[in-house]
């Protein structure tokens, strides 16, 4: 009991409720009814066919199912996050569309389960901000990416300088490129 209890607060740390989840999930269908930019955005992400790439934080999955056209059928997408009801969204996705290029993840706290070295590119978008601990965090990211590898991150709502500051105190990144947008980082 004591473990199952361990493991629950753990995976909760950074977990939000389920009604937040659905109200973030019906939020983001209405934005992007109104103002359609991820195909645009990811643009800049330099995601190429045949590439493996780590949605991390996917939530409901609106940029794992643009990845996964980009990558092909060459390519792989691995759709990580650390709420059950985000793995069910991405599910559902990929049975309606029949998405054989991507792989539901459940990352539990900051241990994703995936195979060192696994990511040409690794996307953390709209979800660094919320990180508890960025230097573990981080951490998990390095051990995923390809030592020639890719991290495109965004600050979220934080500040830029906050972000960097957090990426460049992990000691796993240095931050290469940087857009209005997101900065790309290379392991160190
Ligand atoms: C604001 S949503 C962004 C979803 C998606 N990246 C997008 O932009 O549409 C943040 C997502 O990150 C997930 N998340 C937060 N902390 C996480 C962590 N440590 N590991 C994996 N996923 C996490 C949340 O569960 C949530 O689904």
């Amino acid at each position: 009991m004591a473990t199952v209890r361990k493991r629950v607060e753990k995976r909760d740390t950074e977990r939000m409720s389920d009604t937040s989840f659905k109200m973030m999930t019906l939020l983001m269908r209405v934005i992007d009814l109104i103002f359609p930019y991820i195909r645009k955005r990811v643009k800049g992400f330099g995601i190429q066919e045949g590439m493996t790439v780590v949605d991390y934080g996917c939530g409901p999955g609106r940029y794992t199912t643009v990845f996964a056209e980009m990558v092909g059928e060459n390519g792989k997408v691995y759709a990580a996050d650390i709420h059950e009801l985000a793995i069910e969204a991405v599910k559902k996705k990929i049975e309606k569309h029949n998405l054989r290029n991507i792989e539901p993840v459940l990352v539990d706290g900051y241990n994703s389960g995936l195979p060192d070295n696994v990511a040409d590119v690794v996307c953390a978008i709209d979800m660094f901000f919320t990180v508890k601990n960025p230097t573990e965090f981080l951490a998990e990211l390095k051990r995923i990416t390809k030592s020639d590898g890719v991290l495109v991150i965004d600050q979220g709502h934080q500040s830029r300088s906050v972000a960097k500051e957090k990426i460049l105190g992990s000691g796993c990144w240095d931050v290469v490129e940087e857009s209005k947008d997101h900065m790309k980082c290379r392991p160190c």
